[in-house]
């Protein structure tokens, strides 16, 4: 029972066969509709296709003019990617702690750390669930901050009615082989402001005046330049052949996410108070990318082992990346620093999640999870017998 497994339709299919058969494979036709469709998807003025997520929240930081000397401000909860961004720009990145309930930055948390060097925040949208936008949008805007979203896990997420890719001044997407629009690698960054995508557009294409697709199809002969130092990050119409069609039915496979999650959260009821799934906010539209649980009076780790070993796929999202060997060693962290997050990350399992999961699949992954918890709990007790759970 793999963790997530992504859906690869006929559809899909049919259209890289067609752009293979086209001999465009590189940035071409697929990558400008799909951008335009992800646009529409978002009701965003601009969409730009870049290699990665990764890619798009650095290509955000650079245009924004973050540089050496600035802070941004994130949160240790998430895929060293975010963090890494912000180095990538030449930047420090600071960590904030998050909220116990969603495990999402706390906006109080980030007043607390604005200095006269901070430039952006990066508030990322965890497992799908929201961050809480307003409060972010007021500091940024008393403090003349870009906010640049981490919505790796939060295409489909609403935060008060309104998509959560539609409320930063730029938001960054992956299309990673896990994520829910899945095209193996891939990512796309998304904005309103017609300078800040015309600049990030140059810079995914070393700093050109004009996009490799453009330079080739524009009916006459032109010259461009090279105005900045920009980086190779473009996407490539294989991955968009793929992510036309996974835009299509992310909605419908959206549904079965919902109704998948409402199960876990019912067959898992019996097993409280050593299982806790997280809470959703009322006003929130959760992507429900992924499924924590919170485990509690039992080790984490000996709890996955068994389940791993009873052939259930488990992981955990995340690590802080403070306590990374790389951030300790650099930047000085140590245990202790964000203590909702240290003691949240101790306890989070993440439980197989994709929309394709049968009901008899949900019920045998909390039986498995149910013996794996009573079995570790078990053992625990006969070595020191002080379960508490
Ligand atoms: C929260 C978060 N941010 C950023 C990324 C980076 O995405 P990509 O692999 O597309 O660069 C990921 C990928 O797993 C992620 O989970």
């Amino acid at each position: 029972m793999p963790l997530i497994r992504s859906y690869i339709g006929v559809e899909e299919e049919q259209e890289v066969l067609a752009a293979l058969r086209s001999g465009l494979i590189g940035t071409g036709p697929r990558t400008e509709r799909f951008e335009k469709a992800f646009a529409a998807y978002l009701g965003r003025k601009h969409a730009i296709g870049t290699d990665s997520c990764t890619s798009a929240l650095h290509l955000a930081l650079r245009t924004f003019g973050v540089g050496p000397g600035d802070e941004v401000i994130t949160t240790p909860m998430t895929f060293v990617a975010t963090a890494n961004s912000i180095i990538y720009a030449g930047a420090k990145p600071v960590f904030v702690d998050v909220e116990p309930d969603t495990l999402n930055i706390d906006p109080e948390q980030v007043q607390r750390a604005i200095t006269a060097r901070t430039k952006a925040v990066i508030p990322v949208h965890l497992y799908g669930h929201p961050c809480e936008m307003d409060a972010l949008a007021a500091l940024a805007k008393r403090h003349r901050l870009k906010v640049v979203g981490d919505c790796a896990h939060a295409i489909e997420a609403e935060y008060r009615g309104k998509k959560v890719g539609a409320l930063g001044d730029a938001d960054c997407f992956s299309f990673y082989a896990t994520k829910n629009l899945a095209t193996g690698n891939g990512g796309m960054l998304v904005t309103d402001d017609d300078q800040v995508a015309a600049e990030v557009r140059s810079l995914r294409d070393h700093g050109m005046t004009e996009g490799a697709w453009n330079r080739y199809h524009s009916g006459e002969f032109a010259h461009f330049a090279m105005t900045k130092l920009g980086y190779k990050s473009i996407m490539w119409d294989l991955p968009a052949a793929l992510g036309l069609h996974q835009l299509a039915r992310l909605e419908q496979r959206y549904g079965k996410r919902v109704a998948l999650a409402a199960l876990y959260e019912e067959l898992l009821a019996p097993l409280a108070p050593a299982v806790r799934p997280l809470r959703r906010r009322a006003h929130v539209r959760h992507a429900y990318h992924l499924y924590p649980v919170l485990l509690h009076g039992v080790d984490r780790d000996r709890v996955a082992n068994e389940l791993v070993q009873r052939g259930i796929g488990v992981g955990v999202h995340y690590r802080p990346v403070h306590l990374e060997p790389f951030y300790q060693e650099h930047y000085g962290h140590r245990q202790g620093e964000f203590p909702v997050a240290e003691q949240a990350a101790a306890r989070l399992l993440s439980l197989p999640f994709w929309p394709e999961m049968a009901e008899e699949d949900v019920r045998r992954c909390v039986d498995e999870l149910g013996r794996a918890v009573r079995a570790v709990a078990h053992s625990t007790r006969e070595t020191s017998g002080d379960w508490a759970g």
